[in-house]
């Protein structure tokens, strides 16, 4: 089978695009014929090592995949041959990636997808929509009726977290560009401002006079003296962006309103946690609340260009999905 591979890590132009030995399942295993994946900010930091993590060489790159049910093993129950699929955790921690024509599966890490939805802008959607869901749910502990301010709404990130939000009744503000304020209100965002205004704080201070209660920023500025300080009591700032920040934390302002700021990366998620985010991208994928503002669509031998383009920031706020299939 053709593959995106690397012999060791480094630069985007480690990537091969060549030949290898198809996978085969294990009893618990779906071998799946892949037609999409996507190309992540974090398939850049396991190609190049910064995200330490078991790879075994040739290693196959890539997170997340949408295909069609090959073949199961013995011991797999729920999925039959043709079934259409997806998965967005392979690609670390000892397993195969999912940028090849074929991948194994755990079945424990694979979903299906909802019929009618298509495969390119699902595979753009499940690793942004999933980091959202587990970002605000599991580590921000959001209930209803909380305010919460996402930072960097308009991204991949970003507009899942608003979504997700709204449709679990809280209250939603965002900061974005001033171009993309439309587009988070239509996701769902109470208010909007933008990013690059000089009283940005106190705006959001006006229109949260009792704090947030889940702060997440998606672009890692990572403003602690400026989180911090808008939280409500016992509020939580989820870290999940921003790998080189270094901010100063507020200690007293943080603990003397019981406050918390907890890190997350998906890639430690439980396969219960994956499979509950899952559920909730699914029941949003068959909505059709889940587009990236811009998609675009490249042959899987494209890889090693795309991950160029990522490191030189010329993927900011749009998706690239990698075709099988395509010349
Ligand atoms: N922890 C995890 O598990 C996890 C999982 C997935 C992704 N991530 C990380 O999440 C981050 C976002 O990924 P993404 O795919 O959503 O990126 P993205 O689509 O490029 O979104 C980033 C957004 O931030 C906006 N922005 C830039 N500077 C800002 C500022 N100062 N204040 C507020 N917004 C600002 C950008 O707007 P402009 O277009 O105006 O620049 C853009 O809309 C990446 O660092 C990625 O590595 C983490």
């Amino acid at each position: 089978m053709r593959a995106a591979y690397i012999e060791q890590p480094g630069p985007p132009d480690v990537i091969r695009y060549g030949e290898l030995p198809a996978p085969r399942p294990g009893p618990t295993d779906v071998l799946v014929d892949v037609l999409a994946t996507a190309v992540d900010p974090v398939d850049a930091l396991v190609r190049s090592g910064a995200f330490r993590t078991a790879l075994d060489f040739p290693f196959v790159i890539g997170r997340d995949l949408v295909g069609t049910v090959a073949e199961t093993g013995p011991g797999v129950t729920g999925f039959r041959a043709g079934d259409r699929v997806w998965c967005n955790s392979l690609g670390h921690e000892g397993r195969q990636g999912a940028a090849a024509e074929q991948a194994v599966v755990a079945a424990d890490r694979l979903y299906p997808l909802p019929a009618g939805v298509d495969p390119d802008l699902a595979v753009a959607a499940v690793h942004p929509a999933a980091t959202a869901y587990l970002a605000l749910f599991v580590h921000g502990r959001l209930r209803l009726g909380e305010t919460v301010l996402v930072a960097g709404a308009a991204g991949n990130v970003g507009s899942a977290l608003v979504t997700f939000a709204a449709r679990a009744g809280a209250r939603v503000l965002a900061t974005a560009g001033a171009r993309d304020a439309g587009y988070c209100a239509r996701a769902g965002a109470a208010e909007v401002f933008d990013y690059r205004d000089p009283e940005l704080t106190g705006r959001i201070h006006r229109a949260a006079p009792a704090g947030v209660d889940v702060y997440l920023d998606t672009a890692g500025v990572n403003d602690l003296e400026t989180s911090v300080c808008l939280l409500a009591r016992r509020g939580r700032v989820v870290l999940l962006a921003g790998a080189g920040t270094r901010p100063v934390l507020p200690a007293g302002p943080l603990y003397m309103n019981g406050g918390s700021v907890v890190g997350f990366v998906i890639s430690h998620a439980t396969t219960v946690e994956l499979a509950a985010a899952a559920r909730a991208v699914n029941d949003l994928l068959g909505q059709g609340l889940l587009r990236p503002r811009t998609l675009e669509v490249l042959p899987l031998g494209a890889a090693a260009e795309a991950h160029a383009r990522m490191e030189r920031g010329e993927l900011r706020g749009r998706r690239v999905v990698l075709r099988t299939g395509l010349a």
